[in-house]
């Protein structure tokens, strides 16, 4: 597959009104999502919670792509249909998490480099079988006095393009993900000056390493204070402060920018993106790859009773809308009423 064909796919996933939902989380991850609703982290149970998510009747109006983790692509709905084939015939792409997870960093204490370079374009090859057709892989960041080290950002940017590049070898869109994670008291500057300096990395290996930008799609924090800071800014300081920093960093040719949610308040992570939205057009798609504010809702009302699958499913059904609107800036914190009478 060449490039024409990875921007093609770039592009579905930035569609109009849509964007991704991350139904990736690791063995550990669910299990800690599941735990939080007294539920068993079993292979049977995760299968039957994706099941829900997957089969909510008219969620492909607003989710274009979902990202699997390896127990998953490899699983089936209750009537036998594998989860990758379910999802194209609602014309949603499968993807998949490739990276084996953020560990330590030798010799930087509290920093971490994602893992997983190992074999991956054997496993690439595999997951395309399986019918994936775009892929992702998180690196992760802290902001305190001391870090970000210049060694972290860069060895996470190296890993990053690495993955990146094997990606559209094997015909599969790399949404690259680094994540600057949100928790601490720092401020929103701090946020934007670290954000930049990863996105500056980033683009600088991806570059480097012959990867195309225009075959590729970025899924970055937003740029917030900290969740502990004393004082946390409001919406538009977010959307103003995160539109200068990606303005400044990420180049005009990559198709969208996908954002995660990193533990923001449902609503919050919606209000954001609208916002941001509201300020465009922009020279890249903004759009969401939320795991958790896309879920969260439906996790709770689901909580492992099948006799829950309903409402769990009207709950991710509304997060979906919610946040399809936002990708317009058509989003208004009164729409979320509608949850209560859909
Ligand atoms: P959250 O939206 O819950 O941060 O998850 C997105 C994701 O895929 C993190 O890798």
């Amino acid at each position: 597959m060449g490039l024409v064909e990875l921007e093609a796919t770039a592009k579905a996933l930035v569609a109009e009104d849509k964007g991704i939902l991350a139904a990736d989380e690791s063995d550990g991850t669910i299990k800690k999502r599941f735990d939080s609703i007294g539920v068993d982290s079993t292979e049977e149970n995760r299968r039957a919670y994706r099941e829900l998510l997957f089969t909510t009747e008219g969620a492909e109006e607003y989710i274009s792509g979902v990202i699997l983790f390896d127990e998953t692509i490899r699983q089936s709905a209750s009537d036998g249909t594998p989860f990758p084939k379910l999802l194209e015939s609602k014309g949603v792409i499968p993807g998949i998490k490739v990276d084996k997870g953020a560990k330590p960093l030798a010799l930087a204490e509290g920093e971490t480099i994602t893992e997983g370079l190992d074999g991956l374009r054997g496993r690439l090859e595999e997951y395309r079988e399986l019918g994936a057709r775009f892929a992702k892989w998180r690196a992760t960041y802290s902001i305190d006095a001391q870090r970000p080290s210049e060694y972290c950002v860069w060895t996470n940017a190296h890993a990053l393009a690495r993955y990146a590049a094997l990606c559209q070898e094997a015909g599969l869109v790399p949404i690259v993900e680094p994540e600057v994670l949100q928790d601490g008291e720092h401020t929103i500057e701090e946020s934007s000056k670290t954000t930049g300096r990863v996105l500056q990395a980033l683009y600088t290996e991806l570059h480097d390493q012959r990867v195309e930008y225009r075959g590729t799609l970025l899924k970055p924090n937003m740029v917030l204070s900290g969740y502990d800071a004393s004082e946390r800014a409001g919406v538009d300081e977010v959307a103003e402060a995160t539109l200068e920093c990606f303005y400044k960093h990420v180049p005009a040719a990559v198709p969208g920018i996908v954002f995660l949610s990193g533990g923001q308040i449902d609503e919050d992570a919606t209000a954001h993106l609208n916002a941001m939205n509201a300020r465009g057009p922009h020279p890249w798609q903004l759009s969401f790859s939320y795991g958790r504010a896309l879920q969260s809702p439906a996790l709770k009302a689901w909580v492992g009773n099948p006799e829950n699958v309903e409402t769990a499913q009207r709950a991710f059904y509304h997060r979906a809308k919610m946040n399809g609107a936002a990708r317009s800036g058509m989003y208004a914190p009164e729409m979320e009423r509608e949850a209560a009478t859909v």
